[in-house]
């Protein structure tokens, strides 16, 4: 068996996520200085990651706005991250509501709503310091979350949590790491990643496990809802509105950040560390693949 689909015990996993929660965890509210100044001239995200990156409207920007993009960007992306975690906690309560809760397993899903719920006040007063406004989900989308947190079931809905939580590793590992970025946004994405860690874990094993004895029927299902997750997270990362803040018309913007080869490439890149895993464990695949692609995720 390949190590992608190598899964422990249940308990077991559960067991050693709870002592590394115990162990290693943040409190937002005392572990950031929220009133810190933010740094003159300094990125919000490096830049080369920013969605119009490489266009001519970006060439058309002075240095002042290209920052201003950058944070704005960054602000959709923290507040897309509350709407990716307030679907997931739903999830999360839902598929435990009739488990075992001297389960170690439940224990540790209550654990990691509680990490989300100290996440999504983070990521609000992250935006809220940044001055911009919580764009959020467009309307679509917004609407389609709605129905997944209150009907999603089996390995494709861990693998909505799973997209969600690779994509934002692999985006926030960089930046985190990255010492020309504002340090506030640096220390949220540290305590992030940290913790997602666990939760990224937890998802890949219940997808496995989840993956066992579908039927074809099933499988297809799962396969399309897959897809449909990893389309509509690429899209709602960057909601257009962000345009605005530096001049430029929302539809202008966003036509030119999904024909930009450098976004369609960084969107490949955020997934590096997702498509082998999703292909390995069989939720790559027909009839999904359409929107794979669309998503930029795997390619064109
Ligand atoms: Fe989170
Ligand atoms: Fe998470």
């Amino acid at each position: 068996m390949s190590r992608a689909l190598q899964v422990a015990d249940r308990e077991k996993t559960a067991e050693r996520l709870l002592n590394s929660s115990a162990k290693n965890s943040y409190d937002p509210d005392l572990d950031i200085d929220w009133e810190a100044p933010l740094v003159d001239g300094a990125y919000y995200t490096p830049p080369n990651r920013v969605s119009l990156y490489g266009t001519q409207l970006w060439d058309q920007l002075s240095e002042e706005q290209r920052i201003e993009l950058s944070k704005h960007e960054v602000a959709s992306v923290a507040s897309n991250g509350i709407w990716f975690e307030m679907i997931l906690m739903q999830l999360l309560i839902r598929h435990t509501y009739s488990m075992d809760p001297t389960s170690r397993h439940v224990q540790y899903a209550l654990t990691e709503i509680a990490d989300e719920c100290r996440h999504s006040i983070m990521f609000a007063r992250a935006v809220e310091r940044l001055g911009c406004p919580a764009y959020g989900p467009q309307r679509t989308p917004h609407f389609l979350g709605r129905v997944l947190k209150t009907i999603g079931w089996g390995p494709s809905m861990f693998a909505g949590i799973l997209i969600a939580e690779e994509i934002l590793d692999r985006i926030q590992r960089e930046s985190m790491a990255d010492e020309s970025v504002q340090p506030l946004v640096r220390m949220i994405n540290r305590i992030h990643v940290l913790e997602e860690a666990r939760h990224v874990r937890y998802a890949r094993e219940e997808i496995v496990r989840g993956m066992e004895g579908l039927s074809k029927a099933e499988l297809a299902v799962h396969r399309y809802q897959a897809g449909a997750m990893a389309y509509y997270v690429s899209r709602t990362l960057i909601n257009p509105e962000v345009y605005r803040a530096v001049g430029i018309d929302p539809k202008v913007g966003r036509k030119a950040a999904l024909s930009n080869p450098h976004h369609q490439e960084t969107m490949k890149w955020s997934a590096e560390r997702l498509v082998p895993f999703v292909d390995e464990v069989g939720l790559l695949g027909a009839p999904g693949m359409r929107l794979w692609r669309k998503s930029f995720f795997i390619g064109k």
